[in-house]
């Protein structure tokens, strides 16, 4: 798919085809997230791929708006090295990561977890070493729904030269 047209088509889905996603597209889809601008070129991430059932079930009863990554049948675990701008370095991999699965068709949706009690639970339960952040949790699977929330529009939001 065009880039262009991948930007504007991505969407949150938390509705997925009980359809398992081949390894290689996962691994392309990886690929894309540690290829992400990183602030001097730390590249502080490591991706998790949980496939295994029972381990996205606690994944999802530990979350408190990520249910769906039960039903998924992948989640991608994003973490950062604790850096200065792991938190930016992380987002950026982690909307790579959305923005190729949708290239990729299929479906995604951000799940968060800098910041949320349950960001420690998580690290546990993955075995990730000390030092290291819970950054975004992202389910992925062929989408079998295609919501389009409301977004602001372009008039309202560029500015040119001066707000
Ligand atoms: C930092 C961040 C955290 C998010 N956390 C969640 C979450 O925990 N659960 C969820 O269902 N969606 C989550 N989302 C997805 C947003 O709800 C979604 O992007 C927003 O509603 C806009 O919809 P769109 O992605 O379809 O454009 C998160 C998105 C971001 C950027």
């Amino acid at each position: 798919m065009d880039a262009l047209k991948v930007l504007k088509e991505r969407r949150s889905v938390r509705s997925f085809q009980n359809r398992a996603v081949p390894r290689e597209v996962i691994t392309d889809i990886v690929d894309c997230g540690r290829l992400a601008a990183t602030a001097r070129n730390l590249q502080p991430w490591e991706f998790v791929v949980v496939t295994e059932a029972g381990t996205r079930e606690k994944l999802a009863e530990i979350t408190d708006y990520g249910k769906f990554i039960a039903q998924a049948p992948v989640c991608i675990v994003v973490f950062c090295r604790e850096t200065k701008y792991y938190l930016e370095d992380g987002s950026a991999a982690t909307q790579n990561l959305l923005l190729a699965a949708t290239a990729c068709g299929l479906g995604s949706c951000w799940v968060a977890g800098d910041k949320k009690p349950y960001a420690e639970d998580i690290c546990r339960l993955l075995n990730a070493p000390a030092g290291y952040r819970l950054v975004s949790l992202v389910a992925v699977g062929y989408p079998a729904e295609k919501p389009s929330p409301s977004k602001r529009l372009l008039s309202e939001v560029l500015h040119w030269e001066k707000w």
